[in-house]
């Protein structure tokens, strides 16, 4: 066992990382199929950490949360030695696994959380302040984090709180390029795409656990075609990939547009998504479909540079929320 006295440990440590969406293959990545997904450096999550004060009660691990709008603060204290299920919040999973992981037995860390990422809108929020978190308190107890690590206790908390998680989302909140997801390993795509990303909020929160169970369900009832159809939703994401390498802005709208015809198909699209989807289309978009779990949540369209505000508006009439332009060229490698 190791005491954090004998380690160089700093007064508070910190840790960042953002939010992420996926282009296409959510739900067949659970199946070990791949997806594409990209970074998204706007959104972001702080996380200081810092030794705390006492420890709470067994089975109390703390976690206070305050949602607005704009942002997310949370705040929660992890006791490596409580092994009841207080609190079923993944970042305060990952950091107690951390904790474990780095043998500090006897400690208690407090995490404080600020996001900027909307909470269950397929932005990867539960898993970017996971890695925030995670990061923060390994600054904290002056330990070495490799990405592979990292992305392993993120997983622990989004396994608990999603059930079947198939790394994605952690991989992608802490990746600085767009990458290629595979049977748990994050591969960078280089690209030079001159293209621009619109995403909306469809103003209504969706659920991953209860959206996995529902294409499951749809792929159980479908046995006989459930095979080819994943089939068919793998060589998309193939087709895809190889659009965004060659820049081919417009093959990649196809793609995507493509996929959410099969998300539709596995009952995780709504009449919302729907009708966002299909009002950017209208305004010229290459390409667009639900981003993430789906049952509510984001929906994002593929378009050239000067005609985002056009496709931004036309989602903005058709009921979006809010919506936020991505130059994509500006952060591809
Ligand atoms: C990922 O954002 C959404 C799902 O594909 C679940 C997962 O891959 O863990 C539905």
């Amino acid at each position: 066992m190791t005491s954090t006295s004998a380690r160089q440990s700093c007064v508070v440590g910190t840790g960042h990382a953002h939010g992420k969406a996926t282009l296409v293959g959510e739900h067949t990545a659970v199946y070990g199929l791949p997806a594409i997904a990209i970074p998204l450096p706007g959104l972001t999550v702080d996380a200081v950490a810092r030794f705390a004060a006492e420890s709470p009660p067994p089975g109390r691990n703390t976690m206070r949360h305050i949602l607005d709008r704009e942002y997310l603060t949370c705040r929660f204290t992890c006791d490596p030695d409580d092994s009841t299920t207080g609190v079923q919040f993944g970042p305060a999973i990952a950091v107690r696994a951390a904790l474990r992981r780095w043998m500090i037995d006897h400690d208690s860390v407090e995490v404080s959380v600020g996001s900027s990422i909307p909470p269950a809108r397929g932005l990867g929020s539960s898993a970017a302040l996971a890695a925030a978190a995670v990061r923060a308190v390994a600054n904290l107890l002056g330990e070495s984090l490799e990405d592979r690590v990292l992305f392993e206790l993120v997983q622990c908390g989004k396994q608990v709180a999603h059930g079947r998680a198939s790394g994605v989302d952690a991989a992608t909140v802490i990746a600085p390029e767009p990458v290629w997801f595979e049977a748990d390993i994050a591969h960078p795509i280089v690209s030079g795409l001159d293209a621009a990303l619109v995403l909306a909020d469809s103003g209504v929160g969706g659920n991953t656990r209860q959206a996995v169970e529902v294409a499951r369900n749809v792929l159980g009832s479908r046995r006989a075609d459930a095979r080819g159809l994943l089939a068919k939703a793998a060589a998309i994401t193939e087709c895809a990939v190889t659009a965004l390498e060659a820049g081919q802005a417009a093959a990649l709208g196809c793609q995507m547009t493509e996929f959410h015809a099969f998300l539709h198909k596995l009952g995780v699209s709504t009449a919302r998504l729907d009708r966002l989807v299909s009002a950017a289309l209208r305004a010229g978009a290459h390409g667009a479909k639900l981003t993430g779990a789906g049952l509510g949540g984001c929906m994002l369209a593929l378009t050239e540079p000067d005609n985002a505000a056009a496709v931004s508006a036309a989602l903005a009439d058709a009921g979006a929320q809010r919506t936020w332009t991505l130059p994509l060229g500006g952060w591809l490698r």
